[in-house]
Order: structure tokens, then sequence, then C-alpha cells
């Protein structure tokens, strides 16, 4: 599984102790789908069904966004 995400920033953040979350860690989101890049704010859950091999977009990289294939990833890809 995959997906495809439009990432329209030109520069890092800096991320401090206000980011932590109530156990002290900081989660930061891989999957792309978060509202509050680029903190994990658990919109990760609705990649649970991605098939492996399979690429995928979220409109509007939004988790709640209608879910397409847009491709097949190479085997050497995986
Ligand atoms: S990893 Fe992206 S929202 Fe959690």
């Amino acid at each position: 599984m995959a997906r495809e995400v439009t990432h329209e920033e030109r520069g890092p953040t800096v991320l401090d102790d206000d980011d932590k979350g109530d156990d002290g860690l900081i989660y930061v989101c891989r999957c792309g789908l978060s509202d509050s890049q680029p903190l994990c704010d658990g919109s990760h859950k609705a990649t649970a069904d991605e098939e492996d091999g399979v690429v995928y977009k979220y409109a509007n990289d939004d988790a709640d966004g209608k879910r397409r294939e847009v491709g097949e990833l190479a085997a050497d890809e995986e």
C-alpha cells in the first residue's frame, strides 16, 4: 500500500514541548493524511484496509475524503 499526498510547505517546522501528547511523546504523521501536520491526529486509521501493492489518493488528502486507487506499485517498490 501507498498513497499520494500533496505537500505545499517549502521548509521545516520546529516541534517543541507544546506538541507533546498527554504521554509526553510527540507523534509525527507518516501517512500524510493528518489535518494537524506534522503531528498525527489519528487520520491514519483510514489506511488500515489499504491493500499491498496499490497506490491510493484521498480527496483533498483528507482521511474522510473519497479514496480511489491511482495505480499499482512495481514489485521492486514494495
Ligand atoms: S500517521 Fe498520519 S495521522 Fe497518524
